[in-house]
């Protein structure tokens, strides 16, 4: 695996398998990686002769607050994983790689309407931040095709949404969540948590099926189903920011003839704030 910094470095790279009409697959990350990333370079790898990813933790998307400065960085070890993962290029650019005029002056992605609801409502500017490195990621990969954990939804939603909005020729596939045994989906962030937070945090994907089970048997009642969850976030100790019946399209409200649902949550517990979904079919 090779490891590059720099954007001409890595435009050289992928110049020799362009060349040769390889196809190139990204994964973007930001690294702490897990069995949750390593899935989606297996999903890649199908798809894609070459396998690109990148780890860079981008201060864009960090609110005031926040743990952009605490967020865990682990590059051996994200090396190592990527590497027996038969990742082909590993980009772990600087921050002034990737924003030389500085954060404020770059230019900016803004999905609109998608970005403003759910985790957006409560993380202001947080998806413009996604979504300006993600197009600025695949401006510089240009690859083929480019995978992203269904565990973020919404974030997977807003970047097919801007692919297609901007006619950036890449084809974004979707990956299903990885969970520990016990349910709770992986995330760098589940290290914040205490051993007694860990034991409570698979509340989150038991309250999700609760509401998938109640969709399942034809109930329609979102509102009561979205109460229901909240009370199971909160009696499990946590501090819910929603629990929301999602077309799983446009993220609104569903509407009568909206089939595919999608039922998200997120919920502060301690010091993380744990996100999760699931899918939901209306009879
Ligand atoms: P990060 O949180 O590192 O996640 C990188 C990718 O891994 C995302 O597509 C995310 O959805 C996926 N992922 C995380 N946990 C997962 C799990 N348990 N199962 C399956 N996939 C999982 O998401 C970001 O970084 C950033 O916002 C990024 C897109 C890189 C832009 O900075």
């Amino acid at each position: 695996m090779q490891i590059v910094s720099t954007i001409a470095d890595l435009r050289a790279a992928l110049q020799v398998w362009r060349s040769r009409g390889e196809r190139i697959g990204f994964v973007p990350t930001m690294g702490n990686l897990h069995a949750g990333h390593i899935s989606l370079l297996s999903a890649a790898r199908f798809r894609a002769d070459r396998i690109v990813a990148s780890v860079f933790v981008n201060p864009l998307q960090f609110g005031p607050g926040e743990d952009f400065d605490s967020y865990p960085r682990t590059p051996d070890e994200d090396a190592s994983l990527l590497q027996g993962a038969q990742c082909d290029l590993l980009f772990l650019p600087t921050v002034l790689q990737m924003y030389p005029q500085g954060n404020a002056q770059v230019t900016r992605v803004l999905v609109r309407g998608l970005s403003e609801t759910l985790c957006g409502a409560v993380r202001p500017g947080h998806f413009e931040g996604v979504a300006t490195v993600v197009a600025k990621l695949f401006g510089i990969v240009q690859p083929d095709v480019a995978v992203f954990g269904e565990k973020d939804f919404q974030q997977f939603t807003i970047i097919r949404r801007m692919t297609q909005d901007l006619s950036i020729p890449v084809e974004v596939i979707g990956a299903a969540t990885v969970r520990a045994a016990d349910g709770l989906a992986l995330s760098s962030r589940n290290r914040y948590l205490s051993a007694s937070e860990r034991s409570v945090a698979p509340a989150v994907y038991a309250a999700l099926r609760a509401a998938v089970q109640r969709i399942d048997t034809g109930d329609e009642d979102y509102a009561a189903i979205e109460a229901q969850g909240l009370q199971a976030l909160a009696s499990a100790g946590m501090r819910p920011d929603y629990f929301a019946v999602r077309d799983a399209h446009s993220l609104e409200a569903p509407v009568d003839s909206a089939r595919d649902l999608v039922v998200l949550a997120a919920a502060r517990l301690g010091r993380a704030r744990l996100i999760d979904n699931l899918r939901a079919t209306r009879r």
